[in-house]
C-alpha cells in the first residue's frame, strides 16, 4: 500500500496574466508558473525557460503581494528569495531523534555488519540493500504539516537542532508545498543540503575575485550557507537538497520497502539522488561501492562513502537501534580526500612557459588513496591567502585525479620557528629575473630560452610554421635533438651535423639531409616571423607584423621605450612590458645577436605610409558574434592596420559590420538601421584585398 497517493505531476496550463483577471487569479497562476519551473530546473534538471523569464515572473509575483499584502502566503515561490535577517536560530526538538551511522572502512568490516544483520534477524538468505551515496553535505530534517512545509531543522546533536526555515526555503529542491493531493497530515522528510562540486568552484572563484571568505571545501560552503542569519545570503548560494528517508510520519501507512518510501518522497515533489540502487547481498554490495568509487571525481557531488540500508521495513523495526545509530544500515566510507599533516619546505618549480609554481613539500600523508607528499600553492596570491608558512600543519586535499592541493592552515599547530615564504626574485633554473606583470597572479622566469625549463618550447616555437617554419622539425624530433643534448640554444640547430641526426629514431641520411636543407631555407626569413619566433610573451603573429611595420628594423624594436611600443595598434601596456623585459635580458640579446650571426635575414620593411593614406582610413566597422577562423583580437588589429576604426557598438556612423555565428542585437540593429553587413568569409576576402594593397 502506497504512502501517500494521488500526487500528481500534469503540467500547467499557462495562461496569461491578462488584467482582466483577478489579482488572486494572476497571483495563483504565477505561483503555479514559478513553482512548475522550479520543480523542472531542481528537481528534474530539466529547465524549461531561460533565467531571465524565471525572473521576469518572479518579479510581477513579488509585486502583487505588495499591491495586496492579503495574497501573502508561506509557500508562496517570492519566499524562496530570502526574508529579512533573524538574530538568531531557535532551538527544535526532534520528534524523533536524528540518528547517525556507524562506519566501515574495509570489506571486511562491512561483511561481518552483513553477518551481524543475517544472525538477528536469524536467517541465511541473502538481504536485500538499498544502496545510497553518502552525500557529504548536512542533515536536514523537513516537516510539512497538509502538505505546507512548516520547518527546517538541522540535526543538531541528534535530539535538538535548529530552525534554520528560513534559509532552507531558499532552496530551489526544497519543495515549500508537497505535490500531489491525498497528502498526510504530518510528514517529516529527512536528506542532505550539499552543494554541487561546480556550485562551489564557480563560488570560490567569485570570491576570490572579490577577496570575500573561500571555502575550503563543498561541505564547509554548504554549512556556512545555511548558517546565515540572512536568508538572502542563503538565496545566492548553489545549494540542493536530495531526501533519503522519513522522520515522523503520521497516518501509518507505510510501504515495505525503503526504496518505495523513496519513490513515494520523489512524486511528492523530492529530488532523490540520482546513483540509488537495491542490491542483494555482501557481494552486490560490494560492486556498487567498487563501481562509485571509481566514478566519484566525475559525480557532480562529493560522497564520502556508501549508504548500505536493509530494504525491508519490518527488518529494520526488529533490527532496531544501539545507541545513536540503527543496526540495519552501515556508512562503507572512501578514503578520506582531506588529512591533516605538515609542511617541511617550498620548491618553486619553472613550468614550460615561464611560471613559477611554488610546490609544497610534505610530511607524506595517506589522501585520497595515495600516498601524498608534494602538492601545489598555485601562486604567491594563493600563498598569501592561506597565509602559510614552512612548518605550519596544514590540511591538504586530493580528490579523484585532480593535483593534492593545500586547503587550509591549522593554525592552533603553528610552531613558533613557522618561516615566512618567500617568493625568489630570480628563476630558480637558470638565474634571470622573474617578474610578475600587473594585475596577474603568476610570477614568471623572464629567461625564455636560456631557461632550461624553458628550452623544448621555445625551440618548437621557434621552428613553427608561423615562425621560422622549419619543414619537416617537428615537436617530437626538438624533444629528442633536446634530449639527446645535440641542441641547447637556437643556433645549435644551425649545427647539426648530417651523421647525428641520420642516427636518430626513424631517420636516415634521405630525411637527415631533408632537414639540414630547411633549416639552411629557414634562414631566409621576414621581419614579422624573426621577431614571433623569439616567443616573446603575448607576442603573436599579428602583433609581431604590427612591430615591423612600426619600426622597419629589430633594432628599432630592440631600443623601443614602453610608452614608443605603446604607439603600435595592438600593443597594450602589459606587452609593451614584456617586450621591454625580454631585450632588457643581456643572454636575449647575446642570443638574438647569434642567430643573426648564423645568417638569419629578411629584406627590408619599408617605413609606413601616413595614416590618412590607409585603404579603409575612416571607415567605421563592429565585429559581432563568433568568428571561427580569425580570433576577435587579430580581425581587430588587421583592420586597424589598414586604417580601420573598430567600434564595439552599432550606430549611423558604422559604415560595415561583421556578423560572426551567433550573431544578436547588434546584427538586428545594422539591419535596423539599413548598415552593410557581411560575414567572417566577406572579412577574409576584404582584409586579403586591401592587405595586398597596404
Ligand atoms: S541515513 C538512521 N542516508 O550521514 C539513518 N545518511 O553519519 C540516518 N548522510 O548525519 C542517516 N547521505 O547527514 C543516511 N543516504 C544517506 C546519507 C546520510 C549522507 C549523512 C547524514 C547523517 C550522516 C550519518
Amino acid at each position: 500500500m502506497p504512502l501517500l497517493s494521488g500526487a500528481s505531476s500534469e503540467s500547467i496550463e499557462y495562461s496569461e496574466n491578462t488584467p482582466e483577471h483577478t489579482p488572486e487569479q494572476r497571483t495563483e497562476t504565477l505561483r503555479q508558473q514559478l513553482n512548475d519551473h522550479n520543480y523542472r530546473y531542481y528537481v528534474e534538471d530539466a529547465p524549461s525557460i531561460p533565467d531571465v523569464e524565471y525572473d521576469r515572473l518572479m518579479r510581477q509575483l513579488q509585486a502583487l503581494e505588495a499591491e495586496y499584502p492579503e495574497l501573502q502566503s508561506p509557500d508562496s515561490p517570492s519566499q524562496r528569495v530570502g526574508a529579512a535577517p533573524l538574530s538568531a536560530f531557535t532551538q527544535v526538538a526532534h520528534r524523533i531523534p536524528m540518528l547517525s551511522l556507524d562506519n566501515a572502512f574495509d570489506d571486511d568490516e562491512f561483511a561481518r555488519f552483513n553477518q551481524r544483520v543475517k544472525e538477528r534477524l536469524n536467517t541465511d538468505g541473502d538481504i536485500e540493500y538499498a544502496c545510497e551515496p553518502k552525500l557529504d553535505g548536512i542533515a536536514l530534517s523537513l516537516r510539512y504539516e497538509s502538505g505546507l512545509l512548516v520547518q527546517a531543522a538541522t540535526r543538531g546533536d541528534g535530539q535538538t537542532g535548529e530552525d534554520i526555515t528560513q534559509n532552507v526555503k531558499t532552496i530551489g529542491s526544497v519543495p515549500l508545498r508537497l505535490k500531489g493531493t491525498n497528502l498526510p497530515s504530518v510528514l517529516e522528510v529527512r536528506g542532505e543540503v550539499y552543494m554541487p562540486k561546480a556550485g562551489f568552484e564557480s563560488l570560490n572563484q567569485t570570491a576570490k575575485e572579490t577577496d570575500d571568505k573561500v571555502f575550503v571545501n563543498p561541505r564547509n560552503a554548504a554549512a556556512g550557507s545555511l548558517r546565515q542569519l540572512d536568508s538572502r545570503i542563503t538565496a545566492k548560494r548553489p545549494l540542493e537538497f536530495c531526501a533519503y528517508s522519513v522522520g515522523e510520519v503520521s497516518e501509518g501507512f507505510l510501504p515495505e520497502r525503503h526504496s518505495e518510501v523513496l519513490a513515494v518522497l520523489s512524486e511528492v515533489g523530492f529530488r532523490l539522488n540520482p546513483e540509488l540502487k537495491v542490491v542483494t547481498g555482501v557481494q552486490g554490495c560490494l560492486d556498487y561501492y567498487r563501481d562509485l568509487g571509481e566514478r566519484r571525481s566525475q559525480l557532480a557531488f562529493e560522497i564520502d562513502g556508501i549508504v548500505f540500508k536493509t530494504n525491508r521495513l519490518d527488518f529494520q523495526q526488529r533490527l532496531g537501534f544501539v545507541s545513536r545509530a540503527p543496526r540495519w544500515a552501515i556508512a562503507y566510507k572512501f578514503p578520506a580526500q582531506e588529512e591533516m599533516t605538515q609542511l617541511n619546505g617550498v620548491e618553486f618549480q619553472v613550468g614550460r612557459t615561464g611560471a613559477i609554481t611554488p610546490v609544497a613539500r610534505l610530511k607524506p600523508v595517506y589522501v585520497g588513496g595515495v600516498t601524498v607528499s608534494n602538492a601545489t600553492l598555485h601562486n604567491a596570491d594563493e600563498i598569501a591567502r592561506l597565509g602559510v608558512k614552512v612548518g605550519d600543519t596544514v590540511i591538504v586535499r586530493r580528490a579523484g585525479d585532480v593535483i593534492p592541493q593545500v586547503v587550509s592552515v591549522v593554525l592552533d599547530k603553528r610552531p613558533s620557528d613557522a618561516i615566512d615564504i618567500t617568493f625568489p626574485s630570480t628563476c630558480p633554473v637558470c638565474g634571470s629575473e622573474t617578474e610578475r606583470a600587473e594585475g596577474e597572479a603568476i610570477v614568471r622566469c623572464s629567461g625564455g630560452l636560456v631557461c632550461a625549463a624553458q628550452r623544448k618550447e621555445g625551440i618548437k616555437h621557434f621552428a613553427s610554421r608561423k615562425a621560422l617554419d622549419v619543414d619537416g622539425l617537428g615537436d617530437k624530433l626538438v624533444e629528442i635533438l633536446v634530449d639527446k643534448g645535440l641542441v641547447n640554444r637556437l643556433t645549435d640547430l644551425f649545427h647539426l651535423e648530417l651523421e647525428s641526426i641520420a642516427a636518430l629514431e626513424r631517420m636516415g641520411p634521405k630525411s637527415a639531409q631533408n632537414l639540414l636543407d630547411a633549416l639552411e631555407k629557414s634562414k631566409s626569413t621576414t621581419l614579422p616571423r624573426f621577431i614571433y619566433s623569439l616567443g616573446i610573451r603575448e607576442v603573436g603573429e599579428v602583433t609581431a607584423k604590427q612591430l615591423a611595420k612600426h619600426f622597419c628594423t629589430i633594432k628599432a624594436i630592440i631600443n623601443a621605450t614602453e610608452e614608443a611600443l605603446l604607439a603600435v595598434p595592438d600593443v597594450g601596456p602589459i606587452v609593451a612590458h614584456h617586450i621591454v623585459t625580454f631585450f632588457r635580458q643581456p643572454h636575449n640579446l647575446e642570443m638574438l645577436e647569434a642567430l643573426l650571426a648564423e645568417g638569419i635575414h629578411w629584406p627590408d620593411v619599408e617605413p609606413q605610409p601616413p595614416v590618412e593614406t590607409l585603404p579603409l582610413a575612416g571607415k567605421v566597422l563592429v565585429l559581432t558574434g563568433t568568428l571561427i577562423e580569425l580570433s576577435r583580437t587579430d580581425a581587430k588589429v588587421a583592420l586597424e592596420a589598414l586604417g580601420a576604426k573598430v567600434t564595439g557598438s552599432v550606430s549611423k556612423k558604422t559604415d560595415l559590420v561583421v556578423a560572426g555565428e551567433a550573431a544578436g542585437s547588434k546584427l538586428a540593429k545594422a539591419e535596423q538601421l539599413g548598415i552593410e553587413v557581411t560575414d567572417e568569409a566577406g572579412l577574409k576576402a576584404l582584409l586579403a584585398e586591401y592587405q595586398d594593397q597596404a
